[in-house]
């Protein structure tokens, strides 16, 4: 019995164990119940009395060895496990970069076309989407049958009381100006509806930005002064703007302002279809019915206002030909503007 044990004692001794699981498969083999050292204590029934005091503690020793020495083998095996992990782990690499998000190019635009009028001490108004017909239509001077009314350019959502989506951000001029009282200088952007076809060319809602300025003296050389400012600090210093005659209800007079095609420079291209000039907003003198409807003295005070779509300025800065890729949120498209400010 002595034998067997120092014997069993010299192979676990020179047990190894690359693993944990290895060091697991050890514990089992010797010292779970049906292991070789337990089998050891079955053997203990049979041992003479008088050898018993010092076969026993030859076997406890034994146990306690076999113990200590696998638990010995599975720390190095783990301890091994984890500095080899902890190698292949380089914490000098430079961490994978984070995506970072766009902002949406007629954010972007929106953003530019106010902090221009900003600098010239216009600040931001802005009025509901959902409106009614005396502050998108009656108070801007349209008459009861003006085609703007019909429904197929505007979403009417009720009748009785009328309730509708504006069709234009000109909605908020009338909003501010029966609030406050002249020297009113605001800048509008929003989002407006139209109930049309959907295509390249349109869609049934888009973004328009408003400016009005309503004091004493108010001229038409102040509006041209602040359209050829715009054009510059929007398309660059050689920009030329002309104005043409045009109608709106709310304006008399009323113009149209085209740009120098800021594609060609003016020379002519198939982007302004070879006239050297686009067309890139609506404007004039507010005109002095609509100042009365919203309690400003016409006698005393003159005003221009002007309105742009927002996707237009987009299409001519940034060349975005159809104008679903602005609400289709294709990221290939948002990520074009990952370094336009
Ligand atoms: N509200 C016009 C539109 O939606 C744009 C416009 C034209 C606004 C002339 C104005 C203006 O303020 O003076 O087509």
């Amino acid at each position: 019995m002595l034998q067997k044990i120092n014997s069993l004692k010299a192979e676990i001794e020179g047990l190894t164990a690359s693993s944990a699981a290895e060091a697991e498969e050890l514990r089992i083999k010797y010292l779970s119940k049906k292991g070789e050292v337990s089998v050891l204590f079955n053997d203990f029934r049979n041992v003479p009395s008088e050898e018993k005091r010092v076969i026993g503690q030859a076997l406890n020793e034994l146990k306690n060895f076999a113990t200590d020495k696998i638990n010995e083998l599975r720390q190095a095996a783990e301890a091994c496990q984890a500095s080899a992990e902890a190698a292949a782990l380089d914490l000098t690499r430079t961490p994978a970069p984070m995506p970072l998000g766009t902002r949406h190019p007629l954010k972007l635009v929106e953003g530019q076309i106010v902090d221009i009028f900003a600098r010239l001490g216009f600040s931001v108004a802005e009025g509901p989407e959902i409106e009614d017909d005396w502050h998108v239509f009656s108070s801007l001077n349209f008459a009861a049958d003006h085609p703007a009314r019909d429904m197929q350019d505007t979403f009417f959502i009720n009748r009785e009381p009328d309730v509708l989506l504006r069709t234009h951000t000109s909605s908020v001029q009338t909003r501010v100006m029966e609030k406050n009282q002249p020297p009113i200088r605001i800048i509008c952007p929003g989002r407006v509806y139209r109930n049309e076809a959907i295509s390249a060319r349109a869609h049934c809602f888009f973004h328009q930005v408003e400016a009005l300025y309503v004091d004493e003296n108010v001229s038409f050389a102040d509006l041209k002064q602040t359209l050829l400012y715009f054009a510059r600090q929007m398309f660059g210093p050689e920009t030329k703007i002309r104005l043409r005659p045009s109608y709106f209800p709310f304006t008399e007079p009323s113009a149209e302002m085209d740009i120098s095609c800021n594609l060609c420079g003016g020379k002519g291209c198939s982007f302004c279809k070879h006239t050297g000039w686009v067309e890139i907003l609506g404007c004039g003198m507010v005109d002095p019915n609509v100042l009365d409807a919203c309690g400003i003295d016409s006698k005393r005070y003159t005003g221009f206002a002007l309105g742009m779509g927002v996707e237009r300025i987009t299409n001519l800065k940034y060349q975005v030909k159809d104008l679903r890729m602005f609400s289709e949120n294709d990221r290939r498209f948002l990520e074009e503007f990952q370094s336009a400010r």
